[in-house]
């Protein structure tokens, strides 16, 4: 039996020079495109990426029953006037963890959702304990039967709700779920992401009545419906530090297109340690580097903090520069994965707990790996870039969830790299 699957073939040594055009937020795109699940009317997005999870988001709206239309690979428009299913199934659940993100929309539009648990994930167990809580807090009632998450409510009822921890899909749905509840909802310990702060702008030009979005204590003020509305997506902030983490391992120079800069500053200021020459101009970033880089220690926390998908990324550009860095890994407790296959390219990396000592080598060598989740196989690539030699990335799939054409804009930036068939015979 054949088996055809996609891969990375990279042969390292180039280095980066050139433009490249930084697509439109994956952690944006989605919470955004289960709003619109709260109107009867239509929502027009743009700048909305290209994404296997995004084709797997409009596929639940539309099992809901949404009408959903991708007018270009990147403008979709979604219209729920015709909701039949509050159920979202264990299959398309289980692609995605973020479809959890239906959960409070369905609530409280329709009074019940049933959503199939997510389950765990490379990266962690990564569990909803924080949404049913709080979503119970605003009067539902959610029980866990055979699997999913069944929560009903005649009303919601807006109060203060404090998440344990700081969570931003949580964040996302409590504050969808609040925008149509009776009175205020106040959230304590609410993420500050850029991306909460883009849904929560989306929903206000939806008609929803939100303040604070973007710091710890968010107010919603609940409204009787809501509209349909027009929105671009923000620029995805993590793609760009990628891009940033690329060019400081292979050199060069780049200028990195349509970003926000402000929703990436610690990211900046630890590629500038590494040795990096980042000027901002307008919403671009021009970065050089013409030496080796300088190993940097990399602490991630919740927003403001280094984003924990940038962590894969500065591991492998650790694994070639100079000198010995830590890296701390605060918000899952598996998100190591890339650790084994960045040491299978020469990497000298040592794991203890949620700690990593990363001993800069001179040279990675290339040699087949295989991607084990989605910023993992961003870490693989940067480090395919450096290694002598071919390096072969299988399981590219999860890259794919996460990045709009990455082989291409490398392509285009210099990097010897192609996407491939590989026919396994088994
Ligand atoms: C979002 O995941 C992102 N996904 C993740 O991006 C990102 O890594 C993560 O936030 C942290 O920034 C989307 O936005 C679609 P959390 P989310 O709830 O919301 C614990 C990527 O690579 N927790 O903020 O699922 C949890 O286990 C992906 O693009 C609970 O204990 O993450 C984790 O330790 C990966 N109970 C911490 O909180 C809960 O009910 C932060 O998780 C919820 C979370």
């Amino acid at each position: 039996m054949v088996s055809m699957e996609e891969e990375l073939q990279i042969i390292g040594g180039s280095e980066l020079e050139g433009d490249v055009i930084i697509s439109g937020a994956k952690n944006a795109a989605l919470p955004i495109l289960c709003a619109g699940l709260l109107t009867s009317e239509t929502i027009s997005l743009s700048n909305v990426p290209d994404l296997h999870d995004v084709d797997t988001t409009i596929n639940l709206l539309s099992h809901l029953g949404s009408t959903t239309k991708r007018h270009t690979k990147n403008e979709v428009s979604i219209m729920s006037n015709k909701i039949e299913n509050l159920k979202a199934p264990y299959e398309l659940v289980k692609a995605m963890r973020a479809s959890i993100l239906v959960l409070g929309p369905l609530l409280t539009r329709f009074g019940e959702a049933i959503v199939s648990m997510p389950g765990g994930c490379a990266i962690g167990q990564r569990p909803v304990d924080q949404h049913i809580k709080c979503l119970s807090a605003l009067g539902a009632d959610i029980r866990i039967e055979h699997g999913f998450v069944i929560a009903k409510s005649r009303k919601l009822k807006g109060t203060l709700v404090r998440p344990d921890v700081v969570t931003v899909t949580g964040t996302e749905n409590i504050i969808m779920a609040a925008t149509l509840a009776e009175g205020e909802t106040i959230i304590e310990n609410a993420a500050c992401e850029p991306e909460v702060v883009d849904l929560s702008n989306m929903l206000i030009k939806m008609g929803a009545n939100i303040k604070g979005h973007g710091t710890n204590r968010v107010i919603i003020h609940g409204v009787d419906r809501l509209y349909g509305a027009k929105h671009k997506i923000i620029p995805d902030r993590i793609e760009a530090g990628t891009f940033l983490c690329a060019l400081a391992a292979t050199g060069g120079n780049i200028k990195i297109k349509g970003i926000n800069p402000n929703d990436m500053l610690a990211t900046i200021d630890k590629i500038r340690l590494s040795g990096v020459t980042v000027k901002q101009d307008d919403g671009n970033l021009i970065c050089s580097i013409s030496k080796r880089p300088k190993s940097v220690d990399i602490v991630t926390r919740e927003y403001p903090g280094l984003a924990t998908d940038m962590q894969a990324q500065f591991m492998a550009l650790n694994s070639i520069s100079h000198g010995t860095s830590m890296i701390v890994e605060n918000i899952f407790e598996n998100r190591y994965l890339h650790v084994q296959e960045l040491n299978r390219l020469g990497a000298d990396i040592t794991i203890n707990g949620n700690f990593a000592t990363v001993r800069g080598v001179d040279f990675l060598s290339g040699a087949t790996v295989k991607a084990t989740d989605l910023r993992a196989s961003a870490s693989l690539v940067i480090a395919g870039l450096v290694a002598q030699g071919k390096t072969t990335i299988e399981q590219i799939y999860h890259l794919d969830r996460g990045y709009e054409n990455m082989e291409l804009k490398l392509q285009k930036l210099g990097a010897n790299i192609k996407r491939a068939i590989n026919r396994n015979e088994e």
